[in-house]
């Protein structure tokens, strides 16, 4: 019978020229959660990923550390899949290196199946050379006379070349990509390629005979190719183009590429030029997402502001890295890195909401239920199918937001479900049950959706996190590991599973416990603007934070006005990590309040919520919005709450 096609995944291969940091983790942990989805959802997948060790950079860094290239790469790379992948948990099938020799075979047989028909050509190169980007430009390219990608200064450059006739192909190009809305994603990346193409396509420069560390130019010793055109070809390599046994049939092409924003060019029209020149299939679809920032600056190695995936993941566990990196930025925005934001997406949404629905539920079914998963029963009353009516929903809104690559949507889909589980505990009060023995079906009823919730919760996010969802299962006496996405439908827990209670899935991280703390949140919040670490207007319950207040007359307090309003629209703003935009309805007009709640609330959530804003605050500028007026807030702790009135009021109504 024959095979269905392989999903082919792939990120970038990385340049080992020094340690990675966690924006490269970043893409690879990406790219894993959605190889670990399409397994469960039972597709056969390739995931692969890997390492660019030839060119100019790794042969300078080599030089400087008096060791050969090959020797240099090699501990790099060893570091790279072990501690590094290992300990993220990176899942790949295959791990490629451009040394690799399938590889290099590959290589020198495109180029010479290129050069025989016509698309490669000898020629004399003369411009310019991005070393950190290894890449050429032409004089009108350059802005203010630097790499137009990266912005750092290029060289002069003047040698013999071979050339690959890419200027033939951008009409054929153009083409396709308007053919292909899917193709680029997400849509302004698409966008900029257009009008890249339309400013003129020059033929590509693939060789050097200035630097010996490379692929030799079939028939011509004197040349190595060019690192990007190496690289790209990795992607043929691993699927098997070099051996030719059905294999590469059935996997190509990839379903799915992930590329940082910065090398979306090198994805979308040199590598489908090369595709084309080679008369094979395009990638379904090449996905540029944004640059993980310090303040205001990309996180690079070569501007010594990298944070090491390690250290965060000895400090706070692999599952929380996991889950800061890829429920906190939206997939395709840049998103700012701050220890601070990562420290409270632990204490909410981890320590606080799943791993608190854990442990209130396990220790209610000890309590209330001598430690066995009640059966399934009928359920007693509307309010018991919200549940499993809720997750049904998640089910496939997880399942569409994921095959549209949107892995912080699908994150957020399964918080709804957790977030309406706790709303369920205080609803149904089952220590309140408990009381009444004529309640036991109904509190069985409320136990069993809870456990079931949990259950489902735990498949939900088997593809993000690696080991919370057994520790979850292992709790509600689950032995078997999850092995199918369909498992994710209500209703599977069979009952009379016995309760293991362990330790909280995730210890609250305490400001003390963090010792290092003021250093590195100096370190990692740099550049921003000091009125963006301002909240909502909010009574703080942090000792330090309090300051006295002496009395005030009534009329002091009539100076405020108070008004109710409603959230009509509420949207991230991408260079801001802490801030809201909202649109806020206040019975007269829509007014625009930024709002510090970005990491205690989804934008989505808010739509349609009543709140409580001060409506004659002077303006204020915040990232470039005119901010008008602010929200009540309350927090203690880590838990901040928007103000709502009690019952529904029509806007603008006056508080007083
Ligand atoms: N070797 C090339 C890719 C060749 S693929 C045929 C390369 N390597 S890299 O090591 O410089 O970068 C690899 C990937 O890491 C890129 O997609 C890049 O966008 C990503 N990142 C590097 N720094 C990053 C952040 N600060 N944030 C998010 N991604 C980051 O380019």
């Amino acid at each position: 019978m024959q095979k269905n096609k392989t999903w082919y995944i792939t990120t970038p291969i990385y340049y080992p020229s020094a340690n990675l940091h966690i924006g490269h983790a970043y893409t690879t942990i990406a790219a894993d959660a959605m190889a670990r989805f399409h397994r469960l959802c039972g597709d056969d997948v390739l995931f692969v990923t890997g390492s660019d060790e030839h060119g100019q950079k790794i042969a300078q860094k080599a030089a400087e550390a008096l060791r050969t290239p090959k020797d240099f790469v090699d501990e790099i790379v060893g570091f790279i899949q072990d501690p590094l992948w290992k300990t993220l948990g990176i899942s790949y099938d295959r791990f490629i290196r451009t040394t690799d020799a399938d590889h290099i075979e590959v290589v020198q047989r495109v180029f010479k199946q290129l050069m025989d028909q016509g698309d490669i050509y000898k020629g004399t190169y003369e411009g310019w050379y991005c070393l950190p980007d290894e890449s050429f430009w032409t004089e009108s390219k350059l802005v203010d006379g630097k790499c137009p990608d990266c912005g750092r200064p290029v060289e002069r450059v003047r040698q013999e070349s071979y050339f690959f006739a890419m200027g033939r192909y951008q009409q054929r190009m153009k083409e396709y990509i308007l053919a292909h809305p899917d193709f680029i994603q997400p849509p302004s990346r698409r966008n900029e390629m257009l009008s890249f193409l339309d400013s003129g396509l020059e033929d590509l420069s693939i060789s050097r005979s200035s630097l010996s560390w490379g692929i030799r130019v079939p028939g011509d010793p004197q040349h190595v190719i060019y690192v990007w055109f190496d690289a790209l070809l990795n992607y043929l390599t691993a699927a098997g183009y070099s051996s030719p046994n059905g294999q590469f049939e059935r996997i190509w092409p990839p379903d799915v590429q992930l590329v940082g924003k910065e090398i979306v060019r090198f994805h979308t029209i040199i590598w489908p030029i090369i595709l084309m020149a080679l008369n094979l299939e395009l990638p379904e679809r090449v996905f540029g997402h944004g640059w993980l920032l310090i303040g205001e600056t990309k996180m690079s190695k070569s501007l010594g502001n990298a944070v090491d995936p390690l250290e965060l993941v000895e400090k706070y566990g692999v599952d929380a890295i996991r889950y800061y990196l890829l429920r906190e930025v939206p997939f395709g925005s840049d998103g700012n890195y701050t220890e601070e934001s990562l420290r409270l997406r632990i204490n909410v949404d981890l320590a606080n909401d799943l791993g608190n629905l854990l442990s209130r539920t396990t220790a209610m079914i000890n309590r209330f239920a001598d430690g066995q998963v009640p059966f399934l029963s009928a359920p007693c009353r509307d309010i018991d199918c919200v549940l499993p009516n809720l997750a049904a929903q998640v089910y496939d809104d997880v399942k569409n937001a994921m095959h549209r690559l949107l892995i912080s949507d699908a994150i957020t889909q399964i918080y709804r479900l957790i977030r309406a589980a706790n709303k369920y505990i205080e609803d149904r009060s089952p220590w309140k049950l408990a009381k009444d023995p004529k309640s036991r079906p109904e509190l069985n009823t409320v136990l069993y959706n809870l456990a079931e919730t949990l259950r489902v919760v735990s498949v939900l996010l088997s593809p993000f996190l690696i080991t919370t969802p057994e520790k979850i299962r292992n709790q509600l006496g689950i032995t078997e590991p999850v092995r199918s996405y369909r498992e994710a439908l209500f209703g599977q827990l069979r009952g009379g599973e016995k309760i293991e209670r362990g330790e909280p899935l995730f210890p609250r991280i305490e400001e003390s416990s963090t010792p290092d703390n003021e250093n590195s949140r100096d370190r990692n919040t740099l550049g921003r603007n000091p009125r963006e670490t301002m909240g909502p207007m909010t009574s703080s319950s942090d000792p330090k934070e309090e300051r006295p207040i002496g009395e005030i007359g009534i009329e002091d307090f009539q100076k405020i006005d108070l008004r109710v309003g409603t959230i009509r629209e509420a949207e991230i703003i991408a260079s801001a990590d802490r801030l809201l935009k909202l649109t806020v309805f206040d019975g007269e007009r829509e007014r625009i309040i930024v709002s510090g709640i970005r990491a205690h609330y989804e934008p989505q959530e808010l739509v349609g919520h009543q709140v409580v804003l001060v409506a004659n605050l002077k303006p204020v500028k915040l990232r470039g919005i005119m901010s008008e007026g602010m929200l009540l807030a309350g927090s203690a702790g880590d838990i901040l709450s928007l103000i709502a009135p009690a019952r529904t009021l029509a806007e603008g109504a006056r508080v007083k």
